[in-house]
């Protein structure tokens, strides 16, 4: 599947990622929340660091597109985001 990306302040499917202090917050999207409904929604987000996958979340319609990901630091961090409609996405972190 061809991984899509964009600019994270403009595309609401570009995966947002922030640092907390035991890990990793990713939000879909930044500009405006991803919706969530039975037609239209985000299936997963999945957190890479250092180029391996380290953990994924599943949603289902009703769900806040949101997941807090508990893992270590690394110096290369990205996470990937599958809408049932638009396909799959990727964001980095900077
Ligand atoms: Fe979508």
């Amino acid at each position: 599947m061809e991984i899509l990306t964009g600019n994270v302040n403009e595309e609401k499917h570009v995966p947002y990622i922030e640092e907390l202090e035991d890990g990793y917050k990713v939000t879909i999207g930044k500009p405006a929340i991803h919706p969530m409904t039975e037609v239209h929604y985000i299936e997963f987000i999945e957190l890479y660091v250092d180029g391996k996958l380290v953990d994924k979340k599943e949603f289902k319609p009703g769900d806040q597109p949101i997941a807090e990901f508990m893992v270590s630091k690394g110096s290369e961090v990205y996470a990937r985001e599958l809408c049932n409609v638009h396909g799959l996405w990727q964001g980095d972190f900077e």
